[in-house]
């Protein structure tokens, strides 16, 4: 039994889905979705019931809640069950390989020239191919094509095109390489859980539960989405459209690509009335009349002591996290993944200040700083807050930052990239100052993409007392009534790539 007494519009999901096939239900930030899965899971006392979700965590957090009926597994552990019997003698030995043996393994025997100066060796090129064959395992296609192998930020399109197709070959061979059972000699590249996944999804799997319960499905990736459709099972997708905002290959949003009934869940747990209507304002440049609705009260304004700054950007997460540490807080940075990526950028800064370019991927086609500032300025606008940091502070002081950060749960405030902060919720959030208002090369404000909108959307709604709106307070100026130029209106091409 549950504690709470369902919302109205949460018996209406639960008594909907006693009696009908497929359902999807788009929820608000805190809306208790997974509360409603399992009351749904509960009422389905006498069927055989999967929870599952994209993300381990989310299923790691629902398993324990739900009743006996109900099994709470992964995509990775549906497809290791069913698949890994004739690729048992690889999982034992899959380990790590060294980039050089891969690029052996797969025949890559030279390197290539990407610039006049900068030059991409065999085992870098084997792991751009690695990379490829990890976003097809994402996505539901049964090829693998040379769309899939990753770009190289800083080159022309054409350039990128020539190196892909280049790859291609390799990329089949991997994933030959990988498909090859023990019965059949067995191939030599290490597994991952991803690849044994892509082989399950492809042999089109009947899972054996009479109902589906997909939680967070906006982000489900398509290699799972594509099991999910094919099922007879009563299925029921629950998640936030407005907050799919991961952009990897293979990602596309399940919920709305979904052919069911919708129902909605809009009352949010979480946060008061005053913080739903600043989710709102996002929520109305999005092509939706999906509203939310607070539960008390909560305040937006000024926060002097958040216990959480939000940034767009890693340069800003890293500007925050040492204002934070100057004023002798213990701070935590969330996602071990920002860490990295910091970490990584301070290395690449580095090795192009020696004018020697970098390995590390995503700058790989720089060789001296200066031609990274120019595109930072030029292009790459998110890299902006980050090049200025190195350039006012030096790398070796924000490594000595990241040296004394404090994990999460000890931290005074927790810093984190709004995308990393997606599924948590502060006291007071503070939003970064990299979240500018969109303009043109002319200073003339333009809208925001919808990845932007969404992004702003799930950096507001992660407040649950109290709310500053920081770099994101640019919005009260273009609602309708207080426009300072043209209100912003969504269009159709506006999705952010
Ligand atoms: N009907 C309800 N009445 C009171 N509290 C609720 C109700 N439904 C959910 N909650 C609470 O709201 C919070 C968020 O619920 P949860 O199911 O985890 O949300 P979500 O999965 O959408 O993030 C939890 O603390 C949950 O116990
Ligand atoms: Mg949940």
């Amino acid at each position: 039994m549950s504690a709470f007494t369902p919302t109205e519009e949460q018996q209406v999901v639960i008594d909907i889905l006693l009696n009908s096939q497929r359902l999807k239900v788009v929820a608000g930030a805190g809306a208790g979705k997974t509360e409603t899965l399992k009351q749904c899971a509960t009422r389905l006392a006498s069927k055989k019931v999967l929870y599952t979700a994209f993300n381990r965590d989310i299923v790691k957090a629902g398993s324990g809640k739900f009743p006996k009926n109900t099994n709470c597994f992964t995509s990775h552990k549906l497809a290791y069950d069913a698949v890994a019997k004739p690729y048992v003698n690889r999982l034992n030995e899959s380990g790590r390989m060294p980039w050089r043996v891969k690029a052996e393994v797969l025949g890559i025997t030279e390197g290539v020239k990407i610039t006049r100066s900068q030059f991409l060796g065999a085992g870098t090129l084997a792991g751009l191919v690695s990379e490829g064959v990890e976003n097809f395992c994402r996505g539901s296609e049964a090829e693998i094509d040379w769309h899939h192998l990753p770009k190289i930020d800083g080159l022309h399109k054409s350039q990128n095109y020539q190196l892909r197709t280049m790859l291609l070959p390799y990329a089949k061979r991997y994933w030959e390489d990988l498909r090859r059972t023990d019965a059949q000699g067995g191939g030599r590249m290490p597994f991952t859980p991803n690849h044994f996944r892509k082989i399950w999804q492809l042999g089109e799997p009947i899972l054996p539960y009479d109902v589906v319960l997909l939680d967070e499905a906006q982000d489900t990736a398509e290699v799972f989405m594509d099991v999910v459709r094919r099922q007879s099972a009563q299925t029921v997708l629950i998640g936030d459209t407005a907050q799919s905002v991961n952009e990897w290959a293979g990602a596309t949003n399940a919920i709305e690509h979904f052919n069911a009934p919708e129902l909605r869940l809009t009352r949010s747990f979480r946060f008061g009335v005053e913080v739903a209507e600043e989710g709102n304002k996002w929520l109305s440049l999005l092509r939706t009349d999906m509203r939310i609705t607070g539960t008390g009260h909560s305040r937006v304004g000024d926060v002097p002591n958040p216990t959480a700054v939000l940034t767009r950007t890693n340069g800003e997460a890293v500007r925050q996290l040492m204002l934070a540490q100057d004023a002798g807080l213990r701070v935590g940075l969330a996602g071990g993944k920002a860490r990295t990526e910091i970490t990584q950028l301070c290395r690449a800064a580095d090795d192009l200040k020696r004018g020697k370019g970098t390995w590390v991927k995503a700058l790989m086609a720089f060789t001296y700083w200066d031609e990274l500032q120019q595109y930072a300025e030029d292009e790459a606008r998110d890299l902006l807050p980050f090049v200025r940091m190195v350039d006012t502070c030096g790398t070796d002081t924000i490594r000595s930052a990241l040296k004394n950060l404090v994990t999460v749960d000890r931290a005074d405030r927790v810093i984190s990239t709004a995308h990393v902060s997606k599924g948590l919720e502060f006291r007071r959030v503070k939003i970064g100052e990299d979240f500018t208002e969109p303009v043109d090369e002319h200073g003339s404000p333009i809208d925001p993409t919808t990845q932007d909108i969404k992004l702003a959307y799930v950096a507001v709604t992660r407040a649950m007392q109290e709310l500053e709106l920081g770099g994101l307070a640019w919005i009260n100026d273009r609602l309708p009534g207080r426009a300072r130029g043209n209100p912003v209106l969504p269009t159709s091409d506006s999705a952010g790539r």
